[in-house]
């Protein structure tokens, strides 16, 4: 890490922003003047450019904290935000959705579509006994409807919990169980490498094995028909989205809600086996995610054309796809796919055949693409790209260059977003066309965001120094709370620095001479696998849920692609030894993961051991496994109760 932290503070290149960027940007630094001069008036001026049924006269309530309101007497419809108002504004023409399947077929869906169909799926909706205030569970491909089906839930003031595809039906069941979920809207399955791969079946394993106890919150599920996938049915529950929503009426007057009603629940991994409900409201998020979108990506809604590459089952996918890109009425491209199908400049293609003029993606995927080589993406013309953005975890200045040079053609300013599901927009970020870019550093708070450094006891460290990151204001789409579970929002983000009233982000970070914030990877539990949050004691839990494990001990090991990896080491229980044979059983273990939390956990390595290293209170020292899963020397061993097995376990994954 040392080593890795040097690398980056000699990292001296610096990009200015051309003149005919900055002369048409969106931001400006005027707006960190105003900003400064007075925070609240500087938000409710951002809040302003949403439509409100009933204005606000209030701006925030920070009466007692960590429990904010934003907005509060205002009330608004989030979903006419994003559609009706566009339409009535003359822009029902615009396309809102390029939509493009793996396969290659592709629809575009204007703004009057748009706000057509999520009418009629609203009367739909209230049909099948949904109200405002009742949960729904998404859990879809990335296709037009499954916009469609956030926006419907939003307007009639239900809660959605979107669901990544990618998970099991195990995480699907418990998310579906924690929120209380009465529908879930669902389609036969999706297209990805070149296969189907089937959502239906999890929804049914996942409500299955229940039958219609009383603990069964789920009345019914909505399936949308996406491939030719046979799917089982049951009767009186399923309900074809294409039998009922075509011929349920366009009709549909959004009403008014509260500024603070609940607008969705996203799970994401924390320090523990069970993941958080983390609870987003309506008009200081949509006020946030729009104006972030707006400033930070530069959009100029008439002529550029948008992409960002997040599923909507991610954070980045709520707040840079279905919200903030359609509060701002500009078209946007959303692909079904993956990368690489079916062909590696799959993206590239997409680029030049829709004009996109704006790129938002992950550190990993330019990884994935400086290792294929350069001559992929030349093949394709990404003239019209102006701007390039990334998110989700560091990105090293070589990846920052590269996505310049070879994307950007030397000309698109980058930049690096950092932020959380917990904040839900960015947070920290240049401005382009007014920051002077240096590659792997996110650089600067934006206007109206209180962001610090602090050592251990919540001092400051100052320029130069390194510690914690902390955001030390509340900002307008901050997390309202952790959906059931008050006591640990607070323990999670706001014990640690109470004093002080800071929010802990567990993100480590430095800032350097100019004040420029660099991160650093989580202090703690948390992993990052290409841009996803896991938790390593929720692969652990799994892990011991097998028959054949004793003990687990799972840590994020630094990889060239990925940022971190999964590697678990685990102890096999001796009456399982005692039957079985060891052979295959890591490869076993590694499938296991992926069947129970989904493809995405699966450990890169799991190697089998005798023990573990333990303190003598029985902590695992996951720092040196840590150094055992990278081929490192292992670290200080003095704290551990038996000074000898990191020998021993070294000599085993050898
Ligand atoms: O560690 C930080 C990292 O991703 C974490 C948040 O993950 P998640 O809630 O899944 O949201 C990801 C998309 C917003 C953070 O705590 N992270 C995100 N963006 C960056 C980053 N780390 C460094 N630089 C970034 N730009």
């Amino acid at each position: 890490m040392s080593s890795q932290i040097d690398h980056l503070f000699s990292e001296t290149r610096r990009f200015a922003p051309s003149s005919d960027f900055a002369s048409a940007a969106v931001g400006s630094a005027e707006l960190y003047e105003r900003a400064d001069a007075d925070r609240e008036a500087f938000w409710a001026e951002q809040a302003r450019d949403l439509h409100w049924h009933t204005p606000f006269t209030k701006v925030l309530d920070w009466s007692n904290p960590p429990f904010a309101t934003w907005f509060e007497d205002g009330e608004l419809n989030v979903a006419y935000n994003c559609l009706d108002r566009h339409v009535e504004a003359g822009h029902g023409d615009r396309v809102a959705l390029l939509w493009e399947g793996e396969p290659g077929d592709q629809r575009r869906v204007t703004y009057a579509e748009l706000t057509d169909e999520v009418k009629r799926l609203a009367n739909v909706l209230s049909d099948l006994g949904v109200s405002a205030g009742d949960r729904v569970a998404i859990y879809m491909p990335m296709i037009p409807e499954a916009v469609a089906a956030m926006l419907a839930v939003a307007r009639i003031g239900a809660i959605h919990s979107v669901i990544f595809g990618g998970f099991s039906a195990d995480s699907l069941r418990s998310r579906i169980d924690d929120a209380g979920a009465k529908l879930v809207i669902t389609s036969d399955g999706g297209y990805r490498k070149g296969r189907v791969s089937p959502l239906k079946p999890a929804v049914d394993q996942a409500l299955g094995d229940r039958g219609h106890g009383p603990q069964e919150t789920v009345e019914h599920v909505l399936v949308v028909k996406r491939t030719e996938n046979e799917v089982s049915w049951t009767d009186g529950r399923d309900v074809w989205w294409h039998d009922v929503v075509p011929a349920a009426s366009a009709d549909h007057e959004a009403q008014p809600f509260p500024a603070e009603n609940p607008l969705f629940i996203l799970y994401t991994s924390g320090t523990t086996g069970k993941p958080k409900g983390i609870l987003h409201t309506s008009g200081g998020y949509l006020t946030q995610a729009a104006f972030t979108n707006k400033v930070v990506h530069d959009l100029h809604p008439e002529t550029d054309v948008f992409w960002c590459t997040a599923d909507i089952g991610w954070i980045t996918g709520h707040s840079y796809v279905t919200y903030g890109p359609l509060a701002n009425g500009v078209t946007q491209v959303l692909y079904e796919g993956t990368p690489d199908s079916p062909h590696p400049g799959r993206w590239w293609e997409i680029v030049e055949k829709y004009g996109v003029t704006i790129l938002y993606t992950a550190p990993t995927a330019i990884r994935s693409f400086m290792k294929l080589g350069r001559a992929i993406p030349e093949k394709f013309d990404l003239s019209s790209l102006r701007l390039l953005g990334s998110v989700g975890e560091p990105i090293n200045p070589e990846a920052w260059v590269w996505y310049r040079h070879v994307i950007g053609g030397d000309r698109t300013p980058i930049v690096d977003t950092w932020w959380q599901t917990e904040t839900g927009a960015i947070m920290v970020s240049a401005l382009p066309g007014v920051t002077e870019t240096k590659p792997g550093s996110a650089q600067v708070p934006l206007p109206g965001i209180g962001v610090d450094v602090v050592d251990d006891s919540g001092q400051e460290v100052g320029n130069g120094g390194g510690g914690l990151l902390v955001l030390t204001k509340p900002w307008p789409s901050m997390l309202r709370g952790i959906w059931g579970d008050p006591e640990r929002f607070k323990e999670t983000y706001w014990d640690k620095f109470e004093q002080q009233g800071y929010y802990f982000a567990g993100d480590g970070a430095r800032l350097d001479e100019d004040g420029d914030v660099w991160f650093l990877g989580r202090v703690d539990d948390v992993m990052n696998v290409s841009g996803h949050r896991l938790s390593t004691t929720e692969i652990e839990s799994a892990l011991v849920g097998n028959e054949a494990v004793a003990e687990a001990a799972v840590v994020g090991a630094s990889d060239e692609t990925t940022g971190q990896a999964v590697v678990a080491f685990v102890i096999i229980k001796q009456s399982f030894l005692d039957q079985h044979s060891p052979e295959g059983l890591a490869d076993t273990l590694r499938k296991w993961v992926g069947e129970q939390i989904g493809p995405i956990a699966r450990p890169r390595d799991v190697y089998i051991v005798g023990e573990l290293p333990k303190t003598r209170s029985g902590k695992i020292m996951r720092r040196l496994l840590r150094d055992v899963a990278e081929g490192r020397e292992v670290g200080d061993t003095t704290t551990l109760a038996d000074t000898a097995v990191m020998s021993v376990i070294s000599a085993q994954v050898k």
